[in-house]
């Protein structure tokens, strides 16, 4: 029997090319990428993480962001379409990278030019001297979310917004950041956006006294 070739890109499997991709709107575009990663159960963000996103990024218009985990770049194209707007840069990465370059394609495909990708361990590829960020968002290693946190808190500026998604779903996975950030909810004011079977976090440092 033949072997499934799976599309890393979406408009392949419409045997449609980039130049057709790039004629379609951002909104269009994100639609048929999102239903692209259900149908391949890529674990793209959901449409009410995106909604979080877009209303702190246009509340706070960071002009650095650092996103942990692109995946295929749905989030990526997201965010980068709104920094887009007062001239913001999206610095991002993935360990894998199949879907590190897939992400460049989907970028590429909806005229995003403000993304820098980073192939490999996130906690490697980006250092000190890429920060401080206003906002960082955390979509990685679900098991590793309390590295990312605290690796997060050396990037991120005096009063930027850190964004964790998928706080909820895999309560085995991410104890051990429930449990740091109890220890260290002193200097955190958080809040929890529920979803219908996971939750978002959204973080920023209290103001010291
Ligand atoms: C939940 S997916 C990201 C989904 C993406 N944010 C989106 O919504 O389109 C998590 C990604 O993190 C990547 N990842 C896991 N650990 C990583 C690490 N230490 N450094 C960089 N990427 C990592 C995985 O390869 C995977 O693609």
């Amino acid at each position: 029997m033949a072997k499934k070739i799976i599309p890393k890109i979406f408009w392949e499997s419409k045997n449609l090319s980039i130049e057709d991709i790039q004629k379609k709107s951002r909104t269009e575009f994100f639609a048929d990428l999102k239903q692209f990663g259900e149908d391949q159960n890529i674990p793209n963000i959901s449409w009410i993480c995106v909604n979080v996103l877009q209303f702190f990024l246009q509340l706070k218009k960071p002009k650095k962001v650092l996103e942990m985990g692109c995946a295929n770049g749905f989030s990526s194209c997201i965010i980068a379409d709104q920094l887009e707007k007062w001239d913001g840069e999206l610095l991002t990465g993935d360990i894998s990278e199949p879907s590190l370059e897939s992400a460049k394609m989907n970028a590429k495909a909806c005229n995003l030019g403000n993304i820098e990708f980073r192939f490999g361990n996130i906690l490697e590829t980006i250092t000190q001297l890429d920060g401080p960020f206003d906002f960082i968002f955390i979509d990685a290693q679900k098991s590793w979310t309390h590295k990312f946190f605290i690796f997060a808190e050396t990037l991120l500026s005096e009063d930027g917004i850190i964004v964790v998604d998928d706080t909820k779903k895999f309560p085995d996975k991410m104890k051990s950041f429930h449990n740091y950030i109890k220890r260290e909810e002193d200097h955190w004011s958080f809040f929890t956006v529920p979803e219908p079977d996971d939750a978002i976090m959204v973080f920023t440092r209290k103001k010291k006294q």
